[in-house]
């Protein structure tokens, strides 16, 4: 699965994944593909700088690249105090009548929720970068918008390519004329923040709108033949997201969750605000339909949403109450049936591949196996 960009980037295959675990991200890159490591959650320097050492530790000389969060709307000069205050009674009222309802248990003295908003600040994807500029990544993707012009000069100084999600063809083109050199366009059956278009119809729209940008498709996305598809509507290569999740090198935070992902089918994602206040595809669950019922409150806007069932989301992990537990993931979580190794994804990826060429070789009346 070769393309201009796999080749540009010295990776046998045209797979990007994004994971926000190291061992996953390492894997990725020694399996041949390009692990992109989700920095977020790392609010303090000292782990991510601990993280990336361990990938510089076992990703055997492979590339890989960071994503961070910087969002279009900064949200500078504003501390989390300021955002709690404009969080409404009703809206933590509404909380916590949820959370009795199932009886789920608090959180010891002191423990922390686990979540902050700083994670969501450009201050903090800017010290995340200080840290990574230290090591050798080859890309730097941004989630929510392109990232500031000097962020985009910095990376080119130091030879790392630029990448930025975008769920429409005019996101895309916006991209491109801040600079960045590839597109990710995520269709509407990704995990995590999505638009409202499908990867069927997006990819090719996106692959006119920036040409000669390379785009790589993502969203539903999860075998070899799906890659096939992209790659045939133009994609450059392929960005998954969902599929390493179930993978045994994956820390995913309850065991019940893995359980949820193995046992949910395709239908069973729903795009809702109910996470950040932007909408995000995640396992449907007690909790989302409680935030999605016309008798609730309804959601706020990021980051309030994420500040306000913060709390509640780290004990519903904690104990693991089942009917209310969830997580980002697309409508691949169907094809998600048993834990593998990143490397037999990869070998599953590989040969589905060959044998959609085959197939459409055999169709165009051209050789095939
Ligand atoms: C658990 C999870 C967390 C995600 N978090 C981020 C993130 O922090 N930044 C980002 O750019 N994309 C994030 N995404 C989206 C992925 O980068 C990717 O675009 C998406 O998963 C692709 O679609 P798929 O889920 O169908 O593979 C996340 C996806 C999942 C499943």
């Amino acid at each position: 699965m070769q393309t201009e960009l796999s080749k540009t980037l010295g990776v046998e295959h045209a797979v990007f994944g994004f994971t926000p675990f190291p061992a996953v991200a390492a894997a990725i890159s020694r399996a041949g593909g390009f692990g992109v490591l989700g920095a977020v959650r790392y609010t303090a320097p000292g782990d991510l700088k601990r993280d990336l050492d361990w990938i510089e530790a076992h990703v055997d000389g492979k590339p890989y690249g960071l994503d961070v969060v910087m969002p279009a709307k900064k949200v500078e000069g504003v501390s989390e105090a300021d955002v709690e205050a404009m969080i409404p009674e009703g809206h933590r009222q509404f909380v916590r009548d949820t959370l009795a309802k199932y009886g789920v248990p608090e959180l010891a003295e002191g423990e922390a929720s686990g979540w902050r908003i700083t994670g969501w600040m450009e201050q903090v994807a800017r010290t995340q970068l200080d840290v990574a500029f230290g090591y050798p990544i080859r890309l730097l993707a941004n989630a929510l918008g392109s990232p500031p012009a000097d962020v985009i000069a910095r990376a080119h100084d130091q030879n790392v390519l630029v990448a930025a999600l975008a769920g429409s063809a005019r996101h895309a083109v916006k991209h491109k004329d801040a600079g960045i050199d590839i597109v990710v366009a995520q269709g509407y059956e990704a995990g995590g923040h999505t638009g409202e278009i499908a990867t069927m119809v997006l990819t090719p729209e996106v692959v006119d709108a920036v040409a000669p940008l390379p785009v790589l498709a993502a969203g539903g996305i999860g075998s070899g033949q799906q890659a096939a598809a992209a790659l045939a509507l133009g994609a450059q290569g392929v960005w998954l997201g969902s599929l390493w999740l179930t993978c045994t090198e994956a820390d995913v935070s309850a065991p019940a969750v893995t359980r949820k992902l193995l046992a949910a089918g395709s239908g069973d994602t729903v795009r809702s605000r109910a996470l950040t206040g932007k909408p995000a595809r995640q396992l449907r669950t007690e909790w989302t339909d409680a935030w999605d019922a016309p008798d609730g409150p309804g959601t706020l806007p990021m980051p309030l949403q994420g500040l306000l069932v913060a709390e509640a989301l780290t004990r519903i992990q904690k104990y693991e109450v089942e009917p209310l537990l969830g997580t980002p993931v697309g409508q691949i979580v169907g094809r998600m049936t048993g834990e593998r190794s990143v490397q037999a994804v990869f070998d599953d990826l590989t040969r589905g591949f060959e044998q959609a060429v085959d197939r459409i070789n055999r169709i165009a009346g051209r050789s095939g196996k």
